[in-house]
């Protein structure tokens, strides 16, 4: 979509969209990059403090994915003012500037239009020393992937539009989006990486495809140690499924080899959108035990080895139970 635009070029563009990372980083001295990134979306939960909380936290997830530190953010705001009340838009801002507060990200401000779907994000602006970069690309054969959140928010939130989710269902949900990728970063800091990126609307294997175009490698995926929100098993077997996860599914099915017994819901489940997901980490096998370990230090809420980089010029994937 954007191989049409031209682009940028400039010594200091240390990441730009050559590859498919979640943010631009740009060198401003020797030993600081500015890491800037912008997402926005529709609601995904009907409480609107909620929504602003998970959207503020999947926007600064970015930063983090990339090791940066977020430092600033402008709101972008769509909202129907004259249909909705502005009670529900000053939720809206006061679950995002909670969540803003609590990774110590200031909130300078922000643009706001109306427009008949409310809609809402974070542009952000974080810091990293140029060496401490993480992109998505720069996993190796034989490296361990590890994935820092359970899967599953993608056919919750179309369960709660489709009224199937129950309020336990719901909370276990929001839990899960709200939870700020902070820790994670701080693991892969602390630990050294490969690579790394945060799942979100592409999917577990959508995201993991775009850390192969390195080249060279392919992966191995095993289901039954991918984390997965436990209401999800039976809201899937209800066949509740979100477009977008049937997408990813169609997308990437091309470069994957699932195993015979991956039934249909299994395969859903590797390809489910994500809302502010978690990081998806390449780590090298002898610092995968200690990566594990900096993880649980850190409280994040999975810690999971999933799978490993393969050598493969074909760039595969292999899905196994
Ligand atoms: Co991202
Ligand atoms: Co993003």
């Amino acid at each position: 979509m954007l191989a049409a635009i031209p682009r940028a070029a400039d010594a200091d563009l240390l990441v730009g969209a050559e590859t498919a990372d979640d943010a631009a980083v740009y060198r401003i001295s020797a030993d600081q990059a500015v890491v800037f990134t912008v997402d926005f979306f529709t609601p995904v939960v009907d409480d609107p403090y909620q929504f602003g909380r998970i959207a503020a936290a999947n926007s600064l997830s970015d930063t983090w994915a990339m090791g940066g530190e977020p430092r600033l953010a402008l709101n972008i705001v769509a909202f129907p003012s004259r249909t909705l009340p502005l009670a529900t838009l000053q939720e809206i801002l006061r679950g995002g500037a909670e969540t803003a507060a609590e990774a110590g990200v200031l909130v300078a401000g922000g643009h706001s239009i109306d427009d008949p779907e409310p809609k809402y994000g974070m542009a952000v602006i974080g810091f990293v020393h140029p060496d401490s970069i993480v992109t998505n690309v720069g996993a190796r054969p034989g490296d361990t992937l590890v994935l820092t959140k359970p899967l599953g928010t993608g056919i919750i939130t179309t369960a709660i539009k489709e009224g199937a989710a129950s309020q336990e269902t719901i909370a276990e949900a929001i839990r899960v989006m709200t939870a700020l990728n902070r820790g994670a970063a701080r693991a892969v800091q602390r630990v050294g990486a490969s690579a790394a990126t945060d799942v979100t609307g592409f999917g577990l294997l959508g995201h993991l495809r775009e850390m192969l175009a390195g080249g060279g490698i392919g992966a191995r995926v095993r289901l039954s140690q991918v984390p997965v929100i436990e209401q999800t098993r039976e809201l899937v077997r209800a066949g509740v499924c979100p477009g977008g996860t049937r997408r990813n599914l169609a997308s990437v099915a091309c470069q994957v080899d699932f195993a015979p017994d991956l039934d249909e819901a299994a395969r859903l489940f590797l390809c489910d959108a994500q809302t502010s997901g978690g990081l998806l980490v390449a780590v090298s096998p002898e610092k995968a035990d200690s990566f594990v370990q900096a993880l649980r230090a850190e409280q994040t809420l999975a810690a999971a080895i999933i799978g490993e980089i393969t050598s493969d010029p074909a760039a595969r994937i292999r899905a196994e139970a």
